[in-house]
């Protein structure tokens, strides 16, 4: 058996054609998709002949190698993330054919390369990738001859699995592109026509945009995209971003994760925008869900995983309380569908920044099959999971770069807060003045968070004094619990230091056995936290030596057990996400002061799209 060294789907792809100079166009393009993986990267130039360029690590390996300039104006760019297999020079995309005619980058796996490989008798594979061999069954097309956009056609037609695949050919001057289960999306520029595996890989150059449908083929030349769906031309849909051209750039911060974190006003106030009406105590969140639908729900299940789990966990104590309904929330990968005798009536809503985790795809997979209505709550237009749950809600936070979410986190509570409040006004289970009362946290929230942000001073003071720990634990009751967690998954993934989060109240029951002077503990004592009984936590965790700090509400000043108090500001049952925003500037200024890779932290990548 060949061994497989597929690139999975956590990759970038990027392609050009048009009247400008492609390489600084596909090296730059890989640079802004590097979130998507960077184990190795390569690139593809169209002339008479192709010019191939590949490298293991990161996209600047890449560009380290690649010629000041060129004449190509047409191209084709990849990084991987390796799903198995060694990120090897050979392993890197764009793959050829034997003769050097087509080369091809690929999202996905394709499951029949095997078969289609052992076809190709007599062909040489100069990688063991499972893409290869659509460069080689291309060739084969031509030299059987196909016409290039029929050689390309054909060779799709033999595949079987996963693809965004673009495609370029010696000597033509058009590039192919083609999806199935692996999103691909066109950008239609003043001077050239670009695809990405998103639009980061080319948000700078334009935001006019067509996504492509599983089974699309598409043509793009320096006339423009042809979008051709079940054979037949049709006319593309051009959608307009609303992302600013450099929302994609660190606009003068040290790391793209910094900037999250300070653009978190901005973006709450995106999520919330036009989506309040005070006066009625109502919102619109422009879902499809009817009245009667709403007040036959039964149960609500989330399914997210990491960060999105939490702002699920934290959304679910809302839920429960405004809308009167059961809410479960499950890690995506460990969710099975459980319901009523009518599954219809439970509401599964996937929790997902990217709209690509597969985790999270499986899980509402499973759910439809069992009957249940489902939900996607994203940050992605045109998204797998968009395209593929009953409906979806945007949380508009903009593109988030960083591999630790930040900002979207702070979107996702803020939309299923309005979802909480949309559904438990229509059931009639929150009163008008709590309805308000929420709503009206919802608005502080942005200028609460900025007053955080203004404090990033002590925070970092806070950070420098602590980097140097052993381990750092988080503790916080009810609300305070995943935010608590949310703490020490961020500290964890970008410093890499041992970090754990915990109910407070089971500190005593054992984990409390790990703590000594040199484990700070970082306690939640807002509203919606318990603080009173935390506080007991914190005296137990105290008398044992532990520094304290404590994230507590605006003038209460809560105990001399606490070493060093962060203070929040009050915005009722939002208080604790307030408060995250301190963990979120406290887990970066430690992993920044061990100078760690914060926005591309090891082994971690932006979209997990692999179960
Ligand atoms: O795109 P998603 O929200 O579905 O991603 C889920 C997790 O992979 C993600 O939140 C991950 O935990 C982050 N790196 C955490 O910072």
């Amino acid at each position: 058996m060949v061994k497989q060294y597929g690139g999975g789907d956590m990759c970038g792809i990027i392609g050009y054609v048009g009247d400008r100079p492609a390489l600084p166009i596909l090296s730059r393009g890989l640079s802004n998709l590097e979130y998507r993986g960077y184990d190795s990267a390569g690139i593809a130039l169209t002339g008479p002949e192709l010019t191939v360029y590949k490298k293991s690590g990161e996209v600047s390996a890449l560009q380290s190698i690649l010629p000041k300039s060129t004449d190509h104006r047409q191209g084709i760019g990849h990084t991987r993330w390796s799903t198995h297999g060694p990120p090897t020079d050979e392993n890197a995309h764009p793959h050829t054919d034997p003769s050097g005619r087509v080369a091809v980058v690929h999202n996905g796996i394709i499951e029949n390369y095997e078969a289609l490989r052992e076809e190709l008798v007599g062909n040489t594979f100069t990688s063991g990738t499972d893409t290869e061999v659509i460069a080689h069954l291309i060739a084969a097309e031509l030299d059987g001859g196909a016409a290039p956009k029929a050689a390309v056609e054909a060779a799709v037609d033999r595949l079987d699995g996963t693809y965004g695949l673009v495609v370029t050919i010696a000597g033509v001057n058009e590039l192919y592109a083609t999806r199935q289960d692996s999103p691909l999306v066109v950008g239609h520029g003043t001077d050239g026509v670009f695809i990405g595996s998103d639009v980061t890989a080319f948000l700078e150059h334009t935001r006019d945009v067509s996504y492509l449908e599983d089974g699309d083929f598409a043509v793009l030349s320096e006339d423009g995209l042809t979008l051709y769906r079940e054979g037949e031309p049709v006319e593309p849909v051009i959608e307009r971003l609303e992302y600013e051209a450099n929302a994609a750039e660190k606009s003068g911060y040290d790391h793209y994760m910094l900037k999250e974190i300070h653009e978190q006003p901005r973006a709450l106030r995106q999520t919330i925008s036009g989506r309040i009406d005070i006066d009625k105590g109502g919102v619109d969140i422009d879902i499809d869900l009817p009245d009667a639908y709403i007040d036959s729900i039964e149960e609500i299940q989330i399914v997210a995983c990491g960060t999105s789990n939490y702002a699920g966990r934290y959304a679910a104590s809302l839920l429960e309380s405004v809308v009167d309904v059961r809410t479960t929330v499950e890690v995506a990968s460990e969710y099975e569908f459980t319901g009523g005798r009518d599954p219809w009536r439970t509401l599964v809503v996937a929790v997902t920044q990217s709209g690509e985790t597969a985790d999270t795809l499986s899980a509402i997979r499973r759910a439809k099959r069992a009957g249940a209505r489902t939900l996607a709550v994203t940050n992605t237009l045109g998204s797998t999971i968009v395209r593929e749950t009953d409906d979806s809600v945007f949380i508009r936070a903009g593109p988030e770069i960083g591999v630790a979410a930040t900002k979207t986190f702070a979107s996702q509570v803020a939309t299923l807060t309005l979802l909480a409040v949309s559904i438990g006004r229509t059931r009639g289970t929150l009163p008008y003045g709590e309805a308000t009362e929420l709503l009206e946290s919802l608005r502080q929230l942005p200028n609460a968070v900025q007053s955080v942000l203004d404090r990033e001073a002590a925070v970092k003071a806070t950070a420098d004094e602590y980097a140097d720990s052993d381990a750092f634990f988080f503790i916080g009751r009810q609300l305070g619990r995943p935010v608590a967690l949310e703490g020490a998954l961020k500290l964890k993934e970008i410093s890499y230091d041992h970090a754990e989060g915990f109910a407070a109240g089971e500190l005593k029951h054992g984990p409390i056995a790990l703590i000594t002077e040199s484990t700070p503990v970082l306690a939640l004592l807002t509203t919606g936290t318990r603080p009173s009984e935390t506080l007991n936590n914190v005296r137990e965790v105290a008398a044992r030596g532990a520094p304290v700090i404590g994230l507590a509400t605006d003038s209460k000043g809560q105990s001399s057990s606490l070493d060093t108090e962060l203070s929040v500001p009050e915005t009722g049952m939002l208080e604790p996400l307030v408060a995250n925003v301190y963990l979120q500037l406290f887990a970066y200024h430690v992993a920044n002061k061990k100078g760690r890779s914060i926005d591309k932290p090891r082994n971690l990548a932006k979209s997990v799209t692999v179960e």
